[in-house]
């Protein structure tokens, strides 16, 4: 079967695609990554979607309309797929598309008298079932909230077909907007697989970037002004003092915390050491990578032998912050996903064509033990295409 994922993260910076050939049932499932392909926001757009996710007013109204667009956009991304990887969109059987997050709340919090726990993701499957002709699976992570998980991670399920390994403990890390971690020890059974959110990855070195070449830039390209910048160890120190790298798992964070807030605190920081603005680059680029060695640390080495840490997300394309994950985790081998097989920017998109493909076959595809499930959920809605 010929599947297609599709992919926005909290970076929001545009639609990630990727094409799978998948056959058989887990434990024998067969999957191929045939190609894969990215296309970006309009800024304007782009602009909206991280205003609303910093949780600024918005009416219900614009909220219906950014749905479909976004939709239209997805649907946009995945025509232009086809075209690049020479299909017919006919020969594509299903897309499981997670849409652009606006909204996590994973743990219950006091809401109206009760506690309640929601998530939502915007780009209406339906608009993108009716544009490409293709049946359409979307909102998977409602399922799994259903269950009282946290709705998230939900990669950690892929993670666990492509990369268990019989004598190699391995943790896949995926440097997004947020950084994430999935634990798999060798010879792994599901129930034994843990994954939780390690803190910022490129969300905070992107917003200064942006703040400091009056949005020029968008991110630091191969970390070329945080090479620039000089290492400040006291502000480092201050900065891995967030209380959220302390935070017990299972845990997960996004915007709401690592958006706009924490960067006026940065900008504080920045200020009592002196910082100029290469410098408050590099100490954010260091502290993402040490934030992510302080959880393995703290969280996973103790208790689990680990041989090989896989990155993948943009973020691996980020010289410094590999360097610096290889630098302070001795033993450990620091590989780029492609190295594996699957490139770096495919990864997640590459995750949600497998999480549609079991949808399809009515299997469950969360891991409670990574988001805290009652029990397995079958993920997602279907959007049917239109009838030939
Ligand atoms: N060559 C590069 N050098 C440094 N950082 C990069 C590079 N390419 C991508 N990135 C970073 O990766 C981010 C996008 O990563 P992505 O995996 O798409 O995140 P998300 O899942 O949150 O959308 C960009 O915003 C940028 O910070
Ligand atoms: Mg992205």
């Amino acid at each position: 079967m010929l599947v297609l994922g599709m992919m926005s993260g909290t970076s929001a910076d545009g639609i990630d695609v990727a094409l799978a050939r998948i056959s058989g049932a887990p434990p024998n499932l067969n999957v191929k990554l045939l190609g894969h392909t990215s296309v970006k926001f309009p800024p304007a757009l782009r602009k909206e979607i991280l205003r609303i996710a910093e949780q600024h007013a918005i009416t219900a109204g614009a909220v219906s309309q950014l749905n479909f667009r976004v939709g239209e956009l997805f649907a946009g991304a995945a025509m232009s797929a086809c075209r690049k990887f020479r299909i017919a969109s006919k020969k594509i059987a299903l897309i499981g598309s997670h849409g652009q997050t606006i909204f996590h709340q994973g743990k219950c919090v006091t809401f109206l008298g009760r506690p309640t726990a929601s998530t939502l993701q915007i780009g209406e499957p339906a608009i993108i079932a009716a544009r490409t002709g293709i049946s359409t699976i979307g909102d998977f992570r409602p399922a799994d909230i259903a269950l009282g998980g946290q709705g998230a991670p939900l990669v950690p399920y892929a993670d666990y077909l492509l990369y268990r390994h019989p004598k190699l403990g391995r943790v896949s890390l995926n440097l997004g907007g947020i950084a994430n971690i999935t634990v798999l020890p060798a010879a792994a059974k599901p129930q034994q697989v843990f994954a939780f959110d390690t803190g910022p990855a490129n969300m905070l070195i992107d917003a200064l970037v942006a703040h400091f070449t009056r949005g020029r830039q968008r991110f630091d390209e191969n970390a070329r002004l945080a090479s620039q910048g000089r290492s400040l160890p006291a502000l480092l120190d201050d900065l891995l003092r967030d209380p959220y790298l302390k935070l017990v798992p299972p845990k997960s964070t996004g915007r709401e915390y690592y958006g706009h807030a924490y960067l006026k605190k940065l900008f504080t920081l920045g200020r009592r050491h002196r910082a100029k603005p290469n410098d408050l680059i590099r100490a954010a680029t260091i502290f993402t990578a040490l934030s992510v060695v302080d959880a393995l640390n703290r969280f996973v080495l103790r208790k689990t032998k680990i041989h090989q840490l896989i990155v993948s997300g943009g973020g691996a394309r980020n010289p410094l912050i590999l360097a610096q994950l290889s630098a302070a985790l001795p033993g450990i081998e620091v590989l780029p996903s492609s190295r594996l097989g699957i490139p770096e920017d495919a990864k997640e998109a590459f995750a949600f064509a497998l999480l549609a493909y079991e949808t399809y076959h009515q299997r469950p595809a969360n891991l409670p033990s990574a988001t805290g499930a009652r029990g397995p959920a079958i993920l997602g809605k279907i959007s049917y295409a239109p009838p030939r």
